[in-house]
């Protein structure tokens, strides 16, 4: 019997790659190619599954244009890249991969809190460029982090673990704001308080984006929503670039009007908004929240997983709905 054709349009771990090839036909992308989204549509002729990341759209043209196709994997948790009602419609599965990095990206959206507020990239380059001549009570002095008010906004597994970690961590008070309330007992749990949005902004000295990124959800933090914060105040994204209105972020920080930002994932990503590379005050850092080997390697070998269990009749193992 033939093997079910899968494409392969991401970079995957090769121990990955090569269990995809015992199962299916593969075509893989090359190292170091990239395909732009027509390309990408293109060269899903034919092929029954693919596996992908957020860098390419599943959307009406691309199923009307492979009526073949029956499960994408998406590599990430978030699946923004998915049209989840065109693919429902169409019959074909969309997967994602909770779960297995929900620590590693609630550590890393913790670093970025820690590096934004103390400003650690801001003196690592000062002390490469051998400017360090002597102590000043005032060099490189940030804000608290440890005792101070950590605001998520989007409370799901992610920010709940950034929660737990600021409230018994680091003693901080955790406030949060979400769709809908967390039960008593998850709040308790992650040492958090439900709060309205408007005084997420008013009150937070740390401020997280992790919440999924929806037509509702886009620009949800602008020039109105900036000016209700601290002056003191960081901000941190690691959901994606979309949330943030970044000219109005820029604005902000150039004016002092916000301390410092963090920001792992940017509007029309790999590109990045120019005015954020010219900024003192901005921590930047290439969608990685979950690059841990460990972590990505478990993100793929699910990925690899939901095709194999969809082809074996099993159904898929982390569909989106
Ligand atoms: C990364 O951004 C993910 O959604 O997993």
């Amino acid at each position: 019997m033939s093997k079910p054709r899968v494409l392969v349009a991401c970079a995957v771990f090769p121990q990955v790659l090569q269990r995809l090839r015992e199962h299916f036909e593969v075509e893989a992308i090359a190292e170091g190619e990239t395909w732009r989204q027509d390309e990408f549509t293109r060269r899903l002729a034919g092929r029954e599954g693919a596996f992908i990341t957020g860098t390419h759209r599943i959307d009406a043209a691309v199923l009307a244009s492979n009526p073949q196709l029956r499960i994408v994997a998406n590599m990430a948790v978030g699946y923004n890249n998915l049209d989840v009602a065109a693919m429902r419609s169409a019959g074909v599965v969309g997967t994602n991969t909770p779960d297995v990095l929900t620590e590693t990206t609630a550590d890393f959206g913790f670093a970025l809190v820690m590096a934004a507020a103390r400003r650690m990239l801001e003196a690592e380059k000062f002390l490469r460029a051998g400017l360090w001549k002597r102590w000043r009570y005032d060099m490189f002095a940030g804000s608290e982090v440890h005792g101070s008010t950590l605001g998520i906004l989007g409370m799901g597994r992610i920010g709940r673990g950034i929660a737990r970690r600021g409230a018994y961590g680091f003693g901080m008070k955790v406030i949060y704001h979400n769709r809908h309330r967390l039960d008593a007992d998850v709040e308790e749990a992650c040492g958090a308080r439900f709060v309205g949005m408007q005084e997420l902004l008013a009150e937070s000295d740390h401020l997280v984006l992790v919440l999924p990124y929806t037509s509702e959800a886009h620009h949800i933090i602008g020039a109105a929503e900036l000016a209700r914060m601290k002056p003191t105040a960081t901000i941190v994204n690691i959901g994606r670039g979309g949330l943030i209105d970044e000219n109005a972020l820029v604005l902000a920080l150039e004016a002092g009007r916000l301390a410092a930002a963090g920001l792992d994932v940017f509007e029309g990503e790999p590109r990045v908004n120019p005015a954020l590379l010219t900024l003192p005050n901005v921590v930047l850092t290439p969608h990685i929240a979950s690059a841990t080997v460990l972590t990505r390697l478990a993100m793929a070998d699910l990925a690899a997983d939901n095709l194999i269990a969809f082809f074996d009749g099993r159904g898929a193992l982390t569909p989106v709905t």
